[in-house]
């Protein structure tokens, strides 16, 4: 792959569910170490944007493409797109009852490095053994100031939306993806939480990772600081800029720009 190959590029991407479309030709490119922060109205399409990349099968792709290092993926699955590096956080994360976190941790991170050993061909060095994950695990989980008695909880069940939003913060740290997608991880957390949970995808981002951030509320911005801001309107991205767009959007709401939108 070329070094100038651009890691993600959504182009012209509709999508439908039940026939009715959502989105409605988004184009998108985020390049390895850039952070891109998704806003825009309730209902504008940015979660199914993101189960779209995610390869959720409940939306149909009708029109366009998604390159991932310049690969068409939209035939994957979503386990092989989680394998090939993409993440996407929950804006609402599913409980699983009968899963500990830890063994459901586990599993992906097993099924990810296993995957990429055989991609790689380095003869399983990627693989954990049960020891080392859970070194790994709990030096994580440290990280995102999370109390030990999380890891033998089931998954999610009975977890406050703070405590959700940091277990997906967690699978993350350990899946260690390319292609990050967080879908209003911001939401619910108290003050130190978004501290927190800043700082941990602070800490996980590198100049290797892409990181789309889906929020409502500047005060994320603050604490993670996107180099590209991105409004999304019925399905399709109107208006793109660099941070000083979402402390614009804090002044003006939605309805200015709508009418700026429709004017031009
Ligand atoms: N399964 C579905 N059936 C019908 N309509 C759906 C379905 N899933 C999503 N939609 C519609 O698609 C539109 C976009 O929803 P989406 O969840 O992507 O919005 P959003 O931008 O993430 O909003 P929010 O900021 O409230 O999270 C909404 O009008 C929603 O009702
Ligand atoms: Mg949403």
């Amino acid at each position: 792959m070329a070094n100038d190959t651009p890691m993600f590029v959504i182009e012209n991407l509709h999508a439908s569910i039940d026939d009715k479309e959502i989105l409605r030709g988004v184009n998108l490119t985020i390049n390895k170490g850039e952070v891109h922060a998704l806003m825009g109205p309730n209902g504008s399409g940015k979660s199914t944007l993101a189960y779209v990349l995610a390869g959720h099968p409940s939306y149909e792709v009708t029109e366009g493409s998604i390159l991932f290092n310049g690969e068409d993926i939209l035939e994957k699955e979503p386990d092989e797109r989680a394998r090939d590096g993409i993440f996407l956080a929950f804006q609402y994360p599913t409980v699983i009852p009968g899963v500990s976190m830890a063994n459901f941790l586990r599993m992906a991170v097993t099924n990810v490095r296993s995957a990429r050993s055989a991609a790689a061909n380095d003869g399983g060095a990627q693989k954990l053994a049960p020891r080392e994950f859970r070194r790994l695990m709990r030096e994580k989980m440290a990280l995102l100031k999370m109390d030990d008695a999380f890891a033998t909880r089931y998954l999610n069940e009975g977890f406050s939306g703070g405590e959700k939003k940091r277990a997906e913060i967690l699978q993350m740290a350990l899946l260690e993806p390319t292609m990050a997608i967080l879908d209003e991880t911001d939401s619910g957390l108290d003050i130190d939480a978004l501290r927190v949970v800043s700082d941990g995808v602070n800490a996980l981002a590198g100049p290797e990772m892409g990181i789309l951030l889906i929020t409502h509320y500047q005060r994320l911005l603050n604490h993670i600081k996107p180099h590209h801001v991105h409004i999304m309107m019925s399905g399709r991205i109107v208006q793109s800029g660099g941070p000083e767009l979402a402390m614009e959007l804090e002044a003006k709401g939605y309805e200015q720009l709508r009418a700026e939108v429709a004017a031009d």
